[in-house]
């Protein structure tokens, strides 16, 4: 609902307070009711203003995101529903009254770009409110006007780059850069914002781009080429969502408003169409919210309660777990193999606290705070009364075992013990306690204070209990879960070692390790493989691949990765990154070069494959060993694969996960891109059969229409 006064002085206030939900959202719905609002108050003779107003916390969240994209909805009927709300905001800013939003909190994307279409724009003095035009970052542009009244209204160059980052400003910023033109403090914003809706009946009331068709320059302008540029330095040009709002700014200043605003409806409902947008909303947005809030949660465990955990090992994983639950409130007991070790662990939470607060009081005293409730020791007999143990001592089965046994000897009945293990199956280390159904993974990623994803193994016997008192730690220290199935590096380190395995299958191939690495950025991930196999280590891939073999025996199949890993580790010396030498040289002052010695290990192909294919098969491959997780009953559901891989190692948003990638390209193409691959380059890509069956019967996993759904 919209409310509705009109105050004895002739001021209406519209006050958004949409019923049944925590914040008021743009929908179709709400923007033509809006209208309505907005036109009787212009006919009535006896309103002098408006102001816009919320009842709720903030002012408007945005576009409600289950309803923006098209749906069923043909093109053209979309773009004309989009040109009909921007005429509702064209009747108010031209109607000749003055409309003032009075902005109490939060006011973004489609929310900001209707305050936009008002004359006039004051916030109240909220600490927590954020300001400005997120959209890209959903792979979206501001289809509200906002790619034509914001560079008009604060210049192109301030406006662009807010724009093409979809950065989000607070109040004293966002005043300073124009986007607001006053503060009020909360209690008198309505009353602040009323008189100056009649102050502003007094004169004309125009908007800066109905006075004359002057917008500002994009020709030679210094400030636009410099926002371009750092725009495509960071998307490498392959998200389409900033290059269209960019382009809706370079077209639209060069010709009257109006005319703007079809040339940004037009990107808008491209962006709309484009699946880099359904991608990106249903996992970054959708996907990790239901998964904050445990949507895989089994019913019927009561929630447990933690005041207090044990954490075995006081190394980088473990010192960094203890720092999370600490700041979450809990006390954590911290144990390593002496006390000396244990206070280590501490001393090096201190410092890292101590540095981030760079002087600042209040970040000193809550560190002071955090640091109280660590307790270094290294007597188990302390965990005789914690409610979680989560073990991080050294990847070692033997070390693993031992400290199992000695904590859940001490341990309360009923309490959890997880492994922080990265590549240690769970159901052979559980068999070192006695209460292998208490007994999980949970794989943290580093640095586990930065890392939002957590990766929970359940092993054969775990039990729903330890599943849900897992996740409800999670939920303690703010993380976001995906449960696996149990498996040879889970799913995360599984799929993800694709990668870099491919990359150094394409080495032996004989492919100049350049164009690997200009394939691997193409793909949208961080880094190229070669250098994130160096920062990871190559000894450490290799010292996993040896482990592999020797639990595997002769069922283990030698690949190009460990004989890569071999060459690089036992004959040549080069270790990776901290080693100062891996695939790549590094000086003293951090740069990298590639090895100029590299290429010559390998018979170099004659013709050289383009960076796309070698972008193509990355991608690829990790789409298949994802679809063979969800096949084995590792991946539990589809969008888990698609949060893990997006969180967990960078692959990129909006492609929406290695799931979203096969229902991008389509099951049927992406069949036939396997057999192509499988015929050159063996089993590796041969099709697994639940992409076979999906494309016979023309399944794909996501609905296209709606990115809540999946
Ligand atoms: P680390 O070497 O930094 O720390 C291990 C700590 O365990 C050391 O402080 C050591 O003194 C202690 N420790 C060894 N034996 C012990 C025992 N018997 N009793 C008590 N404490 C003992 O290793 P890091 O990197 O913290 O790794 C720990 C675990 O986390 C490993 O299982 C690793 O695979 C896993 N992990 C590591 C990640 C990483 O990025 N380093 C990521 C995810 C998991």
């Amino acid at each position: 609902m919209i409310r509705y006064d009109i105050r004895p002085d002739g001021v209406a206030v519209l006050l958004w307070d949409l019923e049944g939900q925590a914040a008021n959202v743009l929908t179709g719905d709400s923007i033509e009711r809006y209208g309505e609002l907005a036109r009787r108050a212009i006919a009535d003779p006896a309103v002098r203003g408006v102001v816009v107003a919320s009842a709720k916390k903030d002012f408007l969240a945005g576009a409600d995101l289950t309803k923006i994209l098209p749906g069923d909805m043909d093109r053209d009927t979309y773009e004309k529903r989009i040109l009909g709300f921007h005429r509702i905001y064209r009747d108010i800013e031209t109607s000749g009254k003055p409309f003032v939003a009075a902005l109490n909190g939060s006011t973004l994307g489609g929310g900001y770009e209707l305050a936009l279409a008002c004359h006039y724009r004051i916030a109240a003095d909220n600490p927590s409110a954020r300001f400005g035009l997120p959209e890209v970052t959903l792979a979206l542009l501001p289809g509200g006007g906002g790619t034509q009244r914001l560079p008009r209204l604060i210049g192109i160059d301030k406006a662009l780059p807010l724009i093409l980052s979809g950065k989000v400003l607070k109040v004293a910023e966002a005043l300073d850069h124009g986007m607001l033109d006053a503060i009020a403090s909360a209690d008198q914003l309505l009353e602040t914002a009323c008189r100056k809706a009649l102050e502003l009946a007094a004169g004309d009331v125009v908007q800066p781009w109905d006075r004359s068709d002057a917008a500002p320059q994009v020709k030679d302008n210094a400030a636009f080429e410099k926002a371009a540029e750092d725009m495509r330095a960071r998307t490498r040009g392959l998200q389409t969502a900033p290059e269209r709002a960019l382009a809706s700014v370079r077209e639209g200043m060069a010709i009257p408003f109006d005319d703007g605003i079809a040339i940004e409806t037009r990107n808008f409902v491209d962006c709309c169409f484009d699946p880099q947008s359904s991608n990106t909303i249903r996992t970054s947005f959708f996907a990790v919210r239901a998964a904050r809030k445990l949507a895989s949660r089994p019913d019927g465990v009561p929630t447990r309660q933690f005041s207090r955990i044990g954490v075995l090992g006081a190394g980088m994983m473990g010192a960094g777990i203890a720092q999370i639950a600490a700041a979450a409130g809990i006390e954590v007991v911290l144990l390593d193999t002496t006390m000396e070790q244990a206070e280590k662990g501490r001393d090096g939470i201190h410092a890292r606290l101590e540095r981030r607060a760079r002087g600042d009081r209040a970040a000193l005293d809550k560190a002071e705070g955090l640091l109280a409730r660590i307790e270094p020791t290294d007597d188990f007999d302390r965990l005789a009364n914690v409610d979680l143990v989560v073990e991080a001592v050294f990847e070692n089965r033997a070390v693993k075992a031992d400290v199992t046994r000695r904590a859940v000897a001490r341990m309360k009945p009923g309490t959890v013990f997880a492994s922080n293990t990265s590549t240690l199956p769970i159901t052979g280390l559980a068999e070192a306690s006695s209460q292998p159904d208490l007994f999980i993974g949970m794989h943290f990623f580093s640095p586990v204070d930065r890392m939002a994803l957590v990766e929970i193994i359940m092993g054969e016997q775990t039990s729903d209990t330890a599943l849900a008192h897992a996740l409800d730690f999670l939920k303690a220290v703010r993380k976001t879960p995906i449960a696996v199935r149990d498996g040879r590096g889970f799913y995360t380190s599984r799929v993800f070692a694709t990668y870099i395995y491919e990359a150094l299958e394409m080495l032996e191939e004989g492919v100049a390790p350049h164009l690997i690495e200009e394939g691997g950025l193409l793909t949208g991930l961080p880094m190229g493989p070669l250098a994130l196999s160096d920062q990871l280590s190559i000894a450490l891939a290799y010292k996993v691949q040896c482990q592999e073999r020797a639990d595997l025996g002769d069922a283990f199949r030698e690949t190009a990765a460990y004989r890569v890993c071999r060459l690089m580790v036992d004959e040549l010396g080069r270790k990776g990154r901290s080693d100062g030498a891996g695939y790549y040289d590094y000086s003293a002052n951090g740069d990298k070069s590639l090895w100029p010695g590299l290429a010559g290990q390998f018979e170099p192909l004659a013709d050289q494959p383009a960076p796309a294919e070698l972008a193509e098969r990355f991608l690829m491959l990790q789409s298949i060993e994802t679809l063979r997780c969800l096949e084995e009953g590792v991946l539990l559901r589809p969008i888990d694969g698609d949060v893990g891989a997006v969180l967990g190692w960078g692959y990129p948003a909006f492609r929406g996960g290695p799931v979203a990638y096969v229902d991008t390209l389509g099951q049927a193409a992406f069949l036939a891109r396997c057999e192509h691959y499988a015929a050159r380059y063996g089993e590796r890509y041969a099709p697994p059969e639940n992409l076979r069956r999906m494309a016979a019967n023309g399944e794909r996993f996501y609905s296209a229409a709606d990115p809540s759904r999946f």
